[in-house]
């Protein structure tokens, strides 16, 4: 991997946190096998993995097939981080994951279309001051100097898992290729329930009302935030300071972002993402 700067490392045109895994694990993807049954959530970072998470978690639990481990992070692990794991070869079915990677860099796998795939977008004006808040909070990512630098660095994606922009245009052009399930964070914020539901009728979980009710209930931001298996405040304090549930909104750029900033934000998606009529919530 080549290093790029004091946190960030690349390979095959993506950016990893130092220390966070190898060139070797990243390749041992290509074969690793998967099974029709697998579960993959797929996101840019802070755009709602955790929360989604435990979405997915709840329903798999209240369908009566989860194994209990000890938190959500040990319960639906990223691909990519596996160092110091078990292995996952050996984990009992349904096997549920996340990640942060593009197409190319996952198992070659999930082409066959049988694999779920959940990919959660969230706009990119809430999600990079997500990001900056996180930045500073986190020991292996680099505190920004201030939100104008970070802002630079986000929009030339010199950050971790890179570019939002190839993020989101490399899965959208290659949807075709998964059994795939496209949602928004804006969309689990204004109609959480229907959220649950989509995913729900898409993992083949047949819930009822009640227990539909009941993943809504406990994947609200207030109950969330609570949860000692799902606010990942279990991870070690001198590596991520208590923010992974910060705000949880739609439009807190508006405090942050100038409004030129805010244009240049509209112009690269205009430029970058303009063909793929995709729509956004910015408030
Ligand atoms: S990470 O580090 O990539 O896993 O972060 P990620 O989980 O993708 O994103 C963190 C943001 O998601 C918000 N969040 C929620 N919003 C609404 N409801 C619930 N239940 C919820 N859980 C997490 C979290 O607060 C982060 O957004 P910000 O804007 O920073 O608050």
């Amino acid at each position: 991997m080549e290093q790029i700067n004091d946190h960030l490392c690349r390979y095959k045109n993506y950016n990893f946190g130092i220390g966070l895994t190898t060139r070797e694990h990243i390749d041992s993807l290509q074969s690793f096998e998967i099974r029709d049954s697998d579960v993959l959530l797929v996101t840019y970072p802070k755009s709602g993995t955790i929360w989604t998470q435990q979405i997915i978690i709840s329903i798999c639990e209240l369908d009566g097939c989860r194994n209990k481990y000890p938190n959500n992070l040990e319960e639906m692990p990223w691909l990519e981080y596996r160092e110091g794991r078990e292995d996952y070869a050996l984990r009992p079915s349904p096997r549920l994951f996340s990640s942060h990677l593009t197409p190319v860099l996952l198992p070659p796998g999930l082409k066959d279309k049988k694999a779920k795939i959940i990919y959660v977008m969230r706009n990119p004006k809430d999600n990079m001051v997500s990001y900056y808040h996180f930045s500073n909070n986190c020991n292996f990512l680099e505190s920004p100097k201030s939100f104008d630098d970070f802002f630079e660095q986000y929009l030339m994606g010199n950050v971790g898992a890179s570019s939002w922009f190839d993020h989101i245009s490399e899965w959208h052009s290659k949807k075709d290729q998964y059994n795939i399930l496209f949602l928004t964070y804006e969309d689990m914020i204004l109609d959480l329930k229907l959220a649950v539901t989509k995913i729900c009728n898409f993992l083949g979980k047949n819930l009822n009302e009640a227990a539909i009710e009941q993943v809504v209930e406990k994947s609200t931001f207030k109950i969330m935030k609570k949860d000692l298996k799902a606010n990942y405040e279990f991870l070690p304090q001198d590596k991520v300071k208590r923010d992974f549930m910060r705000k949880g909104k739609i439009g807190d750029w508006k405090n942050t972002l100038t409004a030129a900033q805010s244009q240049r934000v509209d112009q690269r998606l205009h430029e970058r993402l303009g063909d793929m009529s995709l729509k956004f919530i910015w408030e």
